[in-house]
């Protein structure tokens, strides 16, 4: 009896494009929508081989966008909105980026500034460990976001910064957001060694490429455990002037429809500032860690 014949894997033929930049990959011609095994297979693959994918041209409403997320792993609810507001209604998964104000309410968080570098929601003893932002509305300039490759600056660090590093424990602020907004609910707070966050290893290890990496999180409120103040913040700011330079990071120019997933646990990212005057929307989800980050 013949048997029977399974067509080849459409994943085989995925298309994974180098951005050219210190990080991330495209990948082209692709439904989020309608992907098989062997299609999402090759996306998880790419997704630790590259650290940042991007897809653009997709048409994806909340319902996909949670689809596609969990074929990753189970979902994290989203952080409660600056202005309080828990979750879209039904949806706890999605969290919305956005300087549009409905009826007076901020429809998202974040506004219309710079936000700074940083890693998602590492103040939680156990960070989601890939986010997914897709892009509905953007400005015609600016808000362009950047990510880091956190791999790349741990490997340039000159060999005594790479030594003091070793073996320390860093606190990642749970205080203020990247836009420099306080966290609902939180008390305001500037002194790194009391304020409210978790602390992780300074270098991890990757538990699915191996590779060590620098889990900076971000840089205020930041406090290597155990140090003083002063010594902590000096070798905070040396681990930052290497860990950002430019040929480690790729800024997306964002179009209507582009979903970026990153990694969160070996990238950094930020968003230049845009016209307040123009309108950005972005919805946001979030992927559990299967286990916490670790030396
Ligand atoms: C995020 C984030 C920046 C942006 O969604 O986690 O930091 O470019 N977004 O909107
Ligand atoms: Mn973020």
């Amino acid at each position: 009896m013949a048997m029977p014949v399974s067509a080849p894997s459409l994943g085989e033929r995925l298309r994974v494009t180098p951005t050219g930049g210190g990080i991330g990959a495209e990948i082209a011609g692709i439904d989020l929508r309608t992907l098989d095994e062997g299609d999402f297979a090759a996306i998880r693959r790419a997704f630790v081989a590259q650290s940042v994918l991007l897809f653009r041209g997709q048409r994806l409403g909340d319902d996909d966008l949670i689809a596609f997320s969990r074929r990753f792993g189970p979902l994290d609810w989203a952080p409660v909105q600056e202005n309080g507001r828990r979750f879209v209604e039904g949806k706890p998964e999605i969290y919305i980026v956005s300087n549009v104000i409905e009826n007076g309410v901020a429809i998202g968080s974040l506004g219309a500034g710079e936000a700074v570098w940083h890693t998602d929601m590492s103040y939680l003893e156990d960070p989601p460990m890939a986010s997914m932002l897709y892009a509905i509305e953007v400005p015609a300039k600016g808000g362009n976001t950047g990510f880091c490759n956190m791999y790349s600056a741990y490997e340039a660090l000159p060999a005594e910064l790479k030594r003091r590093a070793e073996g320390l424990r860093i606190k990642h602020d749970g205080t203020y957001n990247s836009g420099g907004y306080l966290r609902a609910g939180v008390a305001a707070s500037d002194d790194p060694r009391t304020s409210p966050g978790a602390v992780h290893p300074l270098v991890c290890t990757h538990p699915e490429s191996g590779r060590r990496c620098l889990y900076l999180g971000r840089r205020r409120n930041a406090y290597l455990v155990g140090l003083e103040l002063a010594e902590s913040e000096a070798l905070l700011d040396a681990l930052w002037s290497c860990a950002t330079r430019d040929e480690f990071t790729w800024y997306n120019s964002w179009r209507p429809g582009d979903l970026v997933l990153w990694d969160n646990r070996c990238t950094m990212h930020r968003r230049d500032p845009f016209d307040p005057a123009s309108r950005r929307i972005m919805h946001r989800t979030q992927i559990k860690g299967a286990e916490r980050p670790a030396a």
